[in-house]
């Protein structure tokens, strides 16, 4: 089994690049796919969870190419023109190409079998397939949860849904179920989630209007290839962030990151503590904003996060309590148990890697309280969840044992290379295991 072994690291010095966003890649693949004419990207996040869509997206009959490093061109088939899998499709760790899959796939002519990995398997489909079901789709899950078995040939027709829980996911997949239905499909959010799918549709030529949490598309007769830049991931991103407010003497820069308003919420929830961050050099990256992040080095203390940030930035949790471990005073999270759904159960995830390296804490049922310490050493079991093995990574600028982490191939699933770039930048990472 792979694993980091971390020696505490002195501090982070300099810059760093951050590789194509997770949602963002995802999403231009499969809109790609459904497009007339060839969709180019550049800036593709070749991380294992995109690939898993890529490899989907293949096996249903689409012609993809990678003329060179993050560069990926997609011939579309227009919306009609996927062919039937001669496979179960694998998404390995990916859940965003699973249920936005489902919805997808729910309005085709033919069957589809979705699968994944030990922690995909686990993990709760019915979120998406309730809404797809109203929707007229056939969809049947094990338990609530994979495999999902999607019967072709149903007709779908647009509905107005009110999403229970705050989930750009679910949300996407109803989207795009809704491009294959007869009349308008609305979703309403009681808390904003991210809007990759609504931006990006509008790029491919169809019309979605979005205001005060109501989302509405009208189905489009056909998608128009586009070429789609992606910027850097904010939750990969989120790491060097917080490893600079944790660690740096002196300005260090994440350059290239997309700071969507509805993705920013990290940005916030450090500045609450005290972190001095400056955005510079905005510019647009197609449909999404883009800057460069820099941090000088200011000390944290502990907040209490307000529940309205916690949608944006549900991934950088694991992060997060790291900043939090490394404050002054206490941080308290509530309304977070979407964090119990994610590749891990994220909440316990790091209670327990919080407790191995000697930081005081109490897990509640939908978030966590971390009293500010000192971060000695320890085994983290990262529970093959690559954000809490990056976290954990961090945590090395403040240690003072050395770290060894668990299970760690899965980092791989969304940022390629973390450890090189975060040596380069002064940490101590050596990757063990096969
Ligand atoms: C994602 C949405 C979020 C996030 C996930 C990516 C997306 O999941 O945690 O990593 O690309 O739409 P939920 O929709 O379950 O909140």
């Amino acid at each position: 089994m792979s694993r980091f072994h971390v020696l505490p690291a002195a501090r982070l010095v300099g810059s760093v690049n951050i590789p194509g966003d997770k949602s963002i890649s995802h999403r231009a693949v499969m809109l790609g796919a459904l497009a007339d004419g060839t969709t180019r990207i550049q800036g593709f996040l070749e991380g294992e969870d995109c690939l898993a869509t890529m490899r989907a997206v293949r096996e249903l009959g689409v012609r993809v190419d990678r003329p060179g490093s993050g560069e990926v061109l997609v011939h579309g088939v227009g919306m009609r023109g996927l062919r039937a899998p001669t496979q179960c499709l694998d998404m390995g760790n990916a859940g965003t190409a699973m249920r936005l899959f489902m919805g997808l796939l729910s309005a085709q002519g033919f069957d589809s079998e979705l699968i994944g990995d030990e922690s995909l398997m686990r993990r709760p489909m019915e979120r998406a397939a309730k809404p797809l079901r109203e929707m007229g789709a056939r969809i049947t899950t094990r338990d609530g949860k994979p495999p999902v078995l999607i019967q072709g040939g149903s007709a779908l027709h647009g509905i107005d849904y009110t999403m229970p829980v705050a989930s750009a996911q679910v949300k996407s997949s109803v989207l795009l179920a809704g491009l294959y239905a007869a009349g308008p499909t609305t979703v309403v959010e009681t808390a904003v989630t991210r809007d990759h799918t609504e931006r990006m549709l509008q790029s491919f030529g169809c019309s979605v209007s979005a205001r005060d949490g109501v989302v509405t598309l009208q189905p489009p007769r056909a998608l128009q290839a586009t070429d789609i830049a992606v910027p850097g991931d904010v939750s990969s991103a989120a790491f060097f962030i917080v490893a600079a407010c944790i660690g740096a003497s002196e300005p260090f820069t994440v350059r290239g990151v997309g700071i969507n308003p509805t993705r920013t919420g990290i940005l916030d929830m450090l500045a609450l503590m005290g972190a001095d961050l400056r955005l510079i050099n905005h510019r647009n990256c197609g449909a999404e904003p883009v800057a460069d992040v820099e941090i000088r080095p200011a000390p944290l203390h502990g907040v209490r996060v307000p529940e309205r940030l916690v949608p944006l930035a549900i991934d950088e949790f694991p992060a997060f309590f790291i900043a939090a471990a490394c404050a002054e005073g206490e941080t308290l999270v509530t309304g977070a148990e979407e964090l119990r759904v994610k590749e891990s159960d994220r909440i316990s995830a790091m209670a327990r890697g919080l407790a191995a390296v000697g930081i005081s804490h109490e897990v509640l049922p939908d978030g966590l309280r971390v009293e500010g310490g000192r971060i000695g050493g320890g085994t983290i079991d990262s529970r093959g969840d690559h954000r809490i093995a990056m976290a954990f990574a961090i945590a090395s600028l403040r240690a003072t044992e050395p770290i060894e982490i668990l299970d760690t191939a899965n980092v791989a699933t969304s940022f390629p290379g973390f450890a090189n770039l975060a040596n380069s930048a002064g940490l101590r990472i050596s990757e063990l295991g096969g």
